[in-house]
């Protein structure tokens, strides 16, 4: 798929949710920050949900449980945030992992794919550094191999792509608000 246009999957009549994928550093926080604040709705991130219910950082959650007790507490808080009402949905990069956090998650959304290239990610993760790698001991090849296993989930499961390194946040959210109020219309 080239671009950043709007595919054919069909659109919920309402746009209630707007949910944000993507791989890590890839910008989700800070476009769900800014979105909500255009649209004046509430901001769930899974990651500070996660947080708030193990008491922990992620990091420190990972180091002392797994990955698979993160991946089971992020899909039971995925499975009970609030349905019906209007949210930006600020998710973890590994939510497609699991195809019932989808499910979850597709309800009245617009599902935005937040991407950058490999180059850009990297150089990110490399300020934040508390993020713990996923596979690899090595940074580069963790975006790498993880991006490459990824990168066709988030564009099944996305309505739209955007890219963060290429495009301005100002305008990636001009778009996305154009599309929530073209589908009231
Ligand atoms: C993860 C991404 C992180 C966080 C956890 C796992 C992943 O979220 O959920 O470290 O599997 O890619 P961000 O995408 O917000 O960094």
């Amino acid at each position: 798929m080239g671009g950043n246009s709007l595919k054919t999957i069909p659109l919920p009549e309402t746009i209630q949710r707007l949910v944000l994928i993507g791989f890590r550093g890839t910008g989700k926080t800070t476009l769900a920050q800014q979105l909500a604040g255009i649209l004046q709705w509430p901001v769930f991130s899974t990651d500070r949900m996660v947080e708030t219910t193990a008491n922990m950082p992620i990091h420190r959650l990972i180091a002392k449980e797994g990955w698979e007790k993160f991946r089971a507490l992020e899909s039971r808080i995925i499975a009970e945030l609030p349905a019906g009402q209007p949210a930006v949905i600020d998710c973890g990069g590994g939510v497609i992992e699991n195809p019932a956090n989808l499910r979850h998650l597709q309800q009245n959304a617009l599902i935005i794919w937040v991407d950058a290239d490999q180059t850009t990610i990297y150089q990110r993760l490399q300020i934040a550094g508390d993020r713990p790698l996923l596979s690899r001991p090595d940074l580069r090849e963790d975006i790498a191999a993880n991006y490459r296993r990824r990168e066709p989930l988030y564009r099944q499961y996305s309505h739209l792509r955007v890219d963060t390194a290429a495009e301005n946040a100002d305008k990636i959210c001009e778009r996305i608000v154009e599309i929530v109020q073209q589908q009231k219309s």
